[in-house]
C-alpha cells in the first residue's frame, strides 16, 4: 500500500533531546506536519519561530514543518511579517491543557487579530475547549466556535482534535470550519482510558469520550469527509511526568499501521484523510513523498527515549517501509 505525502495536521515535537528522540517516528511516516508552538516559552515571535524550524530542519530530512504561533495580541506589523512563514495561529484558552497558560482570556480581546488573519488568509486552529465539565467541555465550545465562524466568514477555522460528535455537525453549517481528528479520538473511548485498569498513557485533553462519540467520528472518517483531516495531536511527555497526570498520548510511532487498519484495504479514503482533504483545503505545497506500507507483523516499540508510546509492543498487521 502506497499513500502519497502523508501530513499529520497537529504534531507536539517539544525541543532538544525529547524532540531529537521522537522526531524520527514522525518522519518516517509523514512528509510534513503541523507543528504546535505550545512550548515553554511560547512560540509567538519571529525570533523564536526561526530558531524552532531550525531545530526541526537540523534533525530532519525529507520533511516539512508547517510553523504555527502562539495566539495572543500580535500588531498588524508583527501579522505582515509572519504571514508568510507560518501555517496558522493557534488559539489555546488559556491553562485549558499543557503550556497554554499563556493563552487567550477573552476571546474578543482577540478580534483585532482574527481581523486581519482573515484579510491575510492566516488560518485560525482552536484548542476548542471550556473551563466546564470535563465531558461537556467540547460541547459547550461549540458556540464559541459558531460565534467565530458568522464573525468572520473568509476566516478558515480548524476545530483541533475534534473528540464529540456534536462539533461535526457544525461542518455543515459553517462553510469555514474545518476539523482534525486524531487515531485516539477515533479509536478510543473513556472505557479503554478508564473503565479497567486506569491507563494514564490514553489521557489527553480533550479527553476520549462515549462510544457514540467514536462511532460518529467513524463515521466521518470513513465516508471521506473533506473537511476531516487526519491531526495526530501526538503529544510526548516522559513516564515521569505522565505519573503526575500531564495530558497528552505519544501515538505518533503506530500511526500508519493502526490506520491501515482501520481503512482496511479503502486506499482511497485512507489518502484523503491523511493528505488529500488537507492539501486540498488549505492549498498546502509541500514537496511529494510516497511512503510504504507492507503487510508484515510488526510491533510498536516500548519505550521511546523517556517516552511511552501509546499501544506500546502491540502487534500490528502492517509496517512501514
Ligand atoms: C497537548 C500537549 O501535551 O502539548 N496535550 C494534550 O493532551 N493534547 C496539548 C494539546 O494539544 O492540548
Ligand atoms: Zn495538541
Amino acid at each position: 500500500m502506497i499513500l502519497n505525502t502523508p501530513i499529520d495536521m497537529h504534531l507536539h515535537l517539544r525541543e532538544g533531546k525529547m524532540l531529537r528522540d521522537v522526531i524520527p517516528y514522525t518522519i518516517n511516516q509523514f512528509a510534513a506536519a503541523v507543528i504546535m508552538p505550545n512550548l515553554v516559552p511560547p512560540v509567538d515571535n519571529r525570533q523564536r519561530l526561526e530558531s524552532y524550524k531550525e531545530e526541526i530542519l537540523a534533525n530532519s530530512e525529507n520533511f516539512t514543518p508547517l510553523m504555527n504561533v502562539f495566539m495572543r495580541e500580535y500588531t498588524e506589523d508583527e501579522l505582515l511579517d509572519l504571514a508568510e512563514d507560518i501555517f496558522a495561529i493557534k488559539l489555546y484558552p488559556a491553562g485549558i491543557t499543557t503550556n497554554s497558560e499563556g493563552g487567550v482570556k477573552s476571546i474578543e480581546n482577540i478580534y483585532p487579530v482574527l481581523e486581519i488573519m482573515q484579510e491575510l488568509g492566516i488560518p485560525l486552529s482552536v484548542h476548542g475547549e471550556t473551563n466546564g465539565f470535563v465531558l461537556d467541555r467540547e460541547r459547550e465550545f461549540a458556540v464559541v466556535y459558531e460565534k467565530l465562524a458568522r464573525d468572520f466568514p473568509k476566516l478558515k477555522i480548524i476545530m483541533e482534535h475534534v473528540g464529540t460528535a456534536d462539533l461535526l455537525g457544525l461542518l455543515e453549517e459553517y462553510e469555514n470550519l474545518y476539523a482534525t481528528v486524531t487515531l485516539h479520538h477515533l479509536l478510543l473511548t473513556l472505557d479503554d482510558l478508564a473503565g479497567g485498569m486506569l491507563n494514564p498513557h490514553f489521557f489527553c485533553k480533550p479527553i476520549i469520550k462515549t462510544p457514540a462519540d467514536k462511532l460518529k467520528i467513524q463515521e466521518y472518517v470513513k465516508k471521506g469527509h473533506k473537511k476531516v483531516m487526519f491531526g495526530s495531536d501526538s503529544a510526548p511527555h516522559t513516564i515521569k511526568n505522565k505519573l503526575k497526570g500531564a495530558a497528552g498520548v505519544f501515538s505518533a510511532p503506530v500511526i500508519l499501521p493502526a490506520l491501515a487498519e482501520f481503512f482496511e484495504g479503502d486506499i482511497e479514503t485512507f489518502q484523503k484523510f491523511i493528505s488529500d482533504n488537507a492539501r486540498e483545503n488549505f492549498n498546502i505545497e509541500v514537496p511529494e513523498r510516497k511512503i510504504e506500507l507492507i503487510e508484515e507483523e510488526w510491533t510498536a516499540p516500548y519505550i521511546v527515549g523517556e517516552v511511552k508510546p501509546m499501544w506500546a509492543g502491540k502487534k500490528f498487521r502492517y509496517k512501514v517501509l
